[in-house]
């Protein structure tokens, strides 16, 4: 019982020894990698600028609030790449990874979000790769935000690069929520008596909280009315 528990962790270590090995030697071509991903999340984080840009000479309104980026780490892929028991190989992140490039952006109401969708969607070099409706349909956890999966061209020295970059699209009521949920869930010590508890009471907030958005936008909507 013994040997095979510590013949276990011994197995474990010898896994994550070669797969760091793995990574050293990839280590260049990795940065790479890395580096263009973090070319493609500019050139997504600078079509969203322009749209708010030309909304707001056009429109004297800014449909974006903020926009984040980040970059998933170098830890944070190998963990994926090893929990769907994917190759560890810069193939296979390109190919399977398709968060590594985040851009989200947080808009006021509902509709810009669907209007910024649209409006991404629809330049000529912009190719959907997958898109997830969690405001139409929420998770369980009460979870909202429309998900793109997208590939943006980045140009090199001497090619052409299709990029993948996940794109969050959220209202501020919705990312309010989404940052809180993701601190309470991560919070240890935490019995499953009162986790459910708790799950409950942020289904019943998440609800609480897209009403509010509804209800925010029907009153833009109606004072736009008036303005017309
Ligand atoms: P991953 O393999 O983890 O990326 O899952 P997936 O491919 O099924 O993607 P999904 O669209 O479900 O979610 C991806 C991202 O959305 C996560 O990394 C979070 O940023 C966010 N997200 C999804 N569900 C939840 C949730 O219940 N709560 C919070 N706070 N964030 C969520
Ligand atoms: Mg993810």
């Amino acid at each position: 019982m013994l040997n095979k528990i510590s013949g276990n962790i011994l197995r474990k270590k010898l896994i994550n020894d070669d797969l760091f090995d793995i990574i050293n030697e990839n280590i260049r071509p990795m940065n790479e990698l890395m580096a263009y991903y973090r070319c493609a999340i500019m050139e997504v984080e600078t079509k969203f600028k322009v749209l708010n840009e030309e909304f707001s000479l056009q429109y004297d309104r800014n449909p974006i609030e903020g926009i984040k980026t980040r970059l998933k780490s170098k830890e944070g892929i190998v963990r994926k790449l090893n929990r769907k028991d994917l190759p560890f190989s810069l193939k296979s992140i390109e190919e399977n990874i398709k968060d590594v490039a985040g851009v989200r952006v947080i808009c006021s109401f509902p509709e810009d979000i669907y209007m910024l969708a649209d409006c991404l969607l629809s330049q000529d070099d912009i190719k959907l790769i997958e898109k997830k409706d969690y405001i139409k349909n929420p998770k369980k956890s009460g979870y909202r935000s429309l998900h793109l999966i997208i590939e943006v061209p980045i140009f090199l020295k001497n090619e052409k690069k299709r990029m993948k970059v996940e794109v969050q699209l959220r209202t501020i009521a919705m990312d309010f929520w989404a940052s809180l949920e993701h601190k309470l869930r991560y919070k240890k010590n935490i019995n499953p008596e009162e986790a459910e508890i708790i799950g409950k009471e942020l289904l019943e907030c998440s609800e609480i909280s897209a009403s509010l958005d509804k209800r925010m936008e029907e009153i833009r909507n109606r004072i736009d009315k008036r303005l017309e």
